[in-house]
């Protein structure tokens, strides 16, 4: 969506970056500190020309000092219960306390035909995961006067910076995505929803080394904000709206519960700099503006030597590199690497945005030292297939490395969506394909046999061949 014209009335000037900056001629700075970004002059908006957004909540900052003048002007204020609860509406004026959203854009648009003005009341910054993409969508003309977001609320109620943080939303949608979010990302703020709350994720993250912040009912009198771990946060009714922030935890923190002295519960500013052992979230792999990187900077399919391994017991560069386009890993899947040995595979994917279990059956098995070489969560778990998997979560992907026909029998009774098994003894590949396929997955295979450029003494160069493979993925139609 394209940035629309300034609507006549609109209270802008061209700034000199060429942007849109906004007038500011009746507040002092401290109150703009406040208020960045919204239009200053008090004027009201163009009769008929705009619906005005304010946001509410959040901010630790009282009402916008623009919703009296909008409300002052409005002919129909649209809004929660508890919004609409909360504002001088003028008398006489049409009200519509939201549910579904259909009948009250029917009534925006309307007023908007009708050339009367209209006053949208939303929570924090209603364009950050807001109603601002409905409005928008629905042709509406908007103003926007933004509070502090739930997300930049929380953070700031933490102390805590949020430049690399990931944001997601478990809103009308499975919330496993948001989950694997969490477990893969060390800094993810995630807007909840009733039945996809702290408890639920928290449930979810137990097993990874995360620390939680539940900031529930932010801006608010009931506003409370608690520091707990995945396993303490699933016993507890935690009231909606809440925002959750998932933090890496130093690993200790996953089995022993929260650090000593964490904070507990209390108000603002229980998350200070250095208590409880809180730092500030680590941030994985960045793109030049600070966001979390959708690819990583170093690239994937790494060469063997970019790993510690046995025996040159690890899937070579160039079937990584095809096993792991199989699996399709990004941010918001799970992919189990069985039989993770160096846990390259897993790494890779994990590289890529995914979250990942790694089952390795040798307790030596260097993963966790290569998952922190490479700056990724993976969550290992030392144990022999298929045993190791029970209690595990189910996952999008599974990649499968070691183990015999019941590990890949066990892993098909997961119902990943995407199975990728690598086999070096042929007499294995058709017991495998039948196995997948009586499991109602649609399996394809090639083997896979690189030969690579080597130097001879001489200056010459041959080629040194790996050892063939056989490559399956199996995909759930
Ligand atoms: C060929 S290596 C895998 C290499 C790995 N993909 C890598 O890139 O390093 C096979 C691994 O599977 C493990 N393994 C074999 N059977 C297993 C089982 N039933 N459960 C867990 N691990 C198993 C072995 O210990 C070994 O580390």
């Amino acid at each position: 969506m394209t940035t629309p014209p300034p609507a006549a009335g609109d209270p802008v000037t061209p700034g000199d970056d060429g942007r849109r900056q906004f007038t500011r001629d009746r507040y002092d700075s401290q109150s703009y500190s406040c208020l960045r970004g919204i239009s200053l002059t008090g004027q009201v908006p163009a009769a008929g020309a705009l619906v005005t957004v304010v946001g509410m909540d959040a901010a630790g900052c009282p009402a916008h000092p623009g919703l009296a003048e909008a409300l002052a002007g409005a002919g129909l204020v649209v809004g929660a219960a508890r919004h609409l609860a909360a504002v001088p509406v003028p008398p006489g004026c049409a009200t519509v306390a939201l549910g579904p959203l259909g009948p009250a854009l029917d009534r925006l648009r309307a007023a908007v035909a009708a050339g009367t003005p209209a006053v949208v009341l939303a929570s924090g910054d209603p364009g950050f995961f807001g109603i601002v993409r409905r409005l928008r969508a629905a042709g509406l003309p908007l103003r926007v006067l933004p509070a502090v977001s739930s997300v930049a609320a929380a953070f700031a109620r933490a102390g805590l910076p949020w430049d690399g943080a990931a944001v997601v939303t478990a809103h009308g949608r499975d919330p496993r995505a948001a989950l694997n979010a969490c477990r893969a990302l060390p800094a993810v703020a995630v807007l909840t929803a009733p039945g996809a709350g702290a408890a639920e994720l928290g449930a979810g993250l137990v097993g990874w080394a995360r620390r939680l912040l539940v900031a529930e009912n932010l801006g608010t009198p009931d506003e409370r904000v608690t520091w707990t771990t995945p396993a303490e946060a699933v016993g507890r009714a935690w009231a909606d709206p809440h925002v959750l922030l998932s933090l890496a935890a130093p690993p200790a923190d996953a089995a022993a519960g929260p650090p000593s002295g964490a904070p507990g519960t209390g108000a603002s500013g229980v998350g200070a700099p250095g208590v409880g052992g809180v730092r500030g979230p680590a941030t994985g792999a960045m793109r030049a503006d600070d966001q979390p990187a959708a690819a990583p900077p170093g690239g994937w399919a790494l060469p063997e030597s970019a790993y510690a391994h046995r025996d040159s017991m690890i899937t070579k560069a160039e079937v990584r590199a095809f096993a792991v386009a199989r699996l399709r890993p990004r941010l918001g899947r799970l992919v189990w690497d069985v039989g993770a040995g160096s846990g390259s595979v897993g790494i890779e994917c994990a590289l890529l945005g995914a979250a990942v279990v790694a089952v390795e059956r040798d307790p030596a098995a260097p993963v966790l030292a290569n998952a922190a070489r490479h700056g990724v969560d993976v969550r290992v778990v030392t144990g022999s297939a298929p045993a190791a998997l029970a209690g595990l979560p189910d996952p999008d992907a599974v990649f499968v490395g070691g183990g015999g026909t019941d590990v890949l029998a066990a892993v098909a009774a997961r119902r990943p969506e995407r199975v990728v098994v690598t086999l070096a003894a042929l007499d294995r590949v058709a017991p495998a394909v039948h196995l997948l396929r009586a499991a109602g997955y649609t399996v394809e295979g090639s083997q896979l046999a690189a030969a690579r450029l080597a130097d001879l003494p001489s200056g010459s160069i041959r080629l040194a061949a790996t050892n063939p493979v056989v490559v399956l993925t199996g995909e759930r139609p």
